[in-house]
Formats: C-alpha cells, sequence, structure tokens
C-alpha cells in the first residue's frame, strides 16, 4: 500500500545556486571546462566574445563575459588581412599571451591557425602545446569534425582542453569558395551530426556551430552532452558567440546578417577622432589645464 504524499509536505528543490552561473555568477577564479560541463548540466545559457588585445579583454572580463576567444577572425579584424587564412602560431601566441594578461576570471582559449594542426595530431600538439605554456591559455580551439577528431583525442589526451568548431568553417574559405551556410539537405544535415559526434566522442569540451541552419543546430545541442556554441546557428545552442568588432559596431562596412550590433564604436571613435583633430587644428587643446609650467 502506497500513501501520498500532501503537496505541503513535499520536499522543497534546492533553488539552483546562481552564485555558479558562468554569466552573472560571483566566483573570481578562472572559469575551468568543468563549470562548462556544469552549466550545461543545468541548463543555462552563456556568452562567449573574440578579443585580441589585453585591454578590450579587461573590459569584457570586468563585464562577466565568463569565455573569451582568441579568435583567428584576428587575421580580419585586428591584422588586416583579408581572411583567417594568413593568421600564423607566432601572432595567435602573442595575442593570446595579452588576452590572458588582461583578463582574471574568463576562460580564455587560443584558436590553431590554418598550417598548425593539419598535418597530424603531433603537429595539432605541438601548436596547441606553445599557446598553452607561452600564452597561458586555458585551452585550444580547432577546426573540423571527422577530419579533426584524431587530433582532438591526442590533445585531449595531454591534458589540453578542445573546443572543436564546425559547420563554415572559415580557414577553408577557399574550398568553400565564400562563407555559405552549411548543412542545408538531408546529406549535409548527416554529415554535421556526424562531425558533432565524432568531436564529442574525440573529448571535445565544447563544439562551435558556425552558420548552419536553426532547426539543425538545435537536434545537435539536444543530441550532444557537451555544449553547442552558436554563431549563427539560432537560438537553442547552448551558448552564442560574436566578434568583437561586429557586435560592438568597430567592423566597418557590411556586417553577416547574423550579427546584432549593441554599441557603435565605429562612429563614436571617429567622432571622437574629428573633435581631437578639430581643437588642435583650432588651438583649442591643450588647454592651460592640460599644460605645465
Ligand atoms: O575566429 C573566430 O573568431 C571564430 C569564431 C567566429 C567562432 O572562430
Amino acid at each position: 500500500m502506497t500513501h501520498a504524499v500532501p503537496a505541503a509536505q513535499t520536499p522543497a528543490q534546492p533553488a539552483p545556486d546562481s552564485s555558479k552561473a558562468l554569466y552573472g555568477g560571483k566566483g573570481t577564479r578562472r572559469i575551468t571546462v568543468r563549470d562548462i560541463a556544469a552549466a550545461k548540466e543545468r541548463g543555462e545559457k552563456w556568452p562567449m566574445l573574440t578579443a585580441y588585445d589585453a585591454m578590450t579583454a579587461s573590459v569584457f572580463d570586468e563585464a562577466g563575459i565568463p569565455v573569451l576567444l582568441v579568435g583567428d577572425s584576428m587575421g580580419n579584424c585586428h591584422l588586416g588581412y583579408e581572411s583567417t587564412v594568413p593568421v600564423t602560431l607566432d601572432e595567435m601566441t602573442m595575442l593570446s599571451a595579452a588576452v590572458v594578461r588582461g583578463t582574471k576570471r574568463a576562460m580564455v582559449i587560443g584558436d590553431l591557425p590554418f598550417g598548425s594542426y593539419q598535418e597530424g595530431p603531433t603537429q595539432a600538439l605541438r601548436s596547441a602545446t606553445r599557446l598553452v605554456k607561452e600564452a597561458g591559455v586555458g585551452a585550444v580551439k580547432l577546426e573540423g569534425g571527422e577530419r579533426s577528431a584524431q587530433q582532438i583525442e591526442l590533445l585531449v589526451q595531454a591534458g589540453i582542453p578542445v573546443m572543436a568548431h564546425i559547420g563554415l568553417t572559415p580557414q577553408s574559405v577557399n574550398a568553400f569558395g565564400g562563407y555559405p551556410v552549411q548543412g542545408r539537405g538531408e546529406e549535409a544535415a548527416q554529415q554535421l551530426l556526424r562531425d558533432a559526434k565524432a568531436v564529442q566522442n574525440a573529448g571535445a569540451f565544447a563544439v562551435v556551430l558556425e552558420l548552419v541552419p536553426a532547426e539543425l543546430a538545435a537536434e545537435v545541442t539536444r543530441i550532444l552532452h557537451i555544449p553547442t556554441v552558436g554563431i549563427g546557428a539560432g537560438v537553442e545552442c547552448d551558448a552564442q558567440v560574436l566578434v568583437w568588432t561586429d557586435f560592438a559596431g568597430m567592423t566597418g562596412g557590411r556586417v553577416p546578417r547574423f550579427v546584432k550590433q549593441y554599441a557603435a564604436l565605429r562612429e563614436t571613435l571617429g567622432g571622437a577622432a574629428k573633435a581631437f583633430a578639430e581643437d588642435v587644428v583650432g588651438g583649442a587643446y591643450p588647454a592651460p589645464e592640460h599644460s605645465f609650467h
């Protein structure tokens, strides 16, 4: 015989511990892969931004952004290249070290640039080891699903956490012939699902889904036990990443459709430069309070 417990006596469920939240949590130590796994279990969404220098990184760290990616998007956004392809491991190491120095809490992830891991697992381990030892990153990211699984496996065995990146992988821009949406059509969708499972099985702690139909990204997010980080992949992903110069309105010209601009930094900075120039030309700067006698 069973006895129903009156509703009033049902033990209260513990309230979710908001002090542990990735964004808005109280902790001041560095975010780790365990915190990120715990957030997936709690069903908590989190933001990620790129950063390429210490000062910008410190602003995002102070704003509570828990994960900063020193993306090879630095090629387009910071170094003046036309794509991510020319970025070197030396450049990545130097700027990753700057971002680590500028932050206290964020997990800093260094991107493995094109040509630094495609030869195979041993090359990947050598490159990732440099980023961990010389720059102090907490994890690395590399592009590719099934094709990069062996690299991911060796890095994870060596104790280096790996964020994978599938869907549109910009280092393959020459093979793609541009930046088209991936995973459209049955065959492409099945390949994306295989890629997602391959990187999870290889030990990746999270996976970026770039330019993937929202429904397919939602399916991947349901199937995987590691978090998905969307960029142009709809709202169902566990996390969202944007390139900082895009989200802050610093990028000149057209930005991709998936970008929401939260500021107009290019206009603000351009306005400040013009105001300074006019003050100098007109003799209004420096004023007496800016001068020494
Ligand atoms: O390099 C980068 O910034 C990236 C993100 C767009 C995910 O890979």
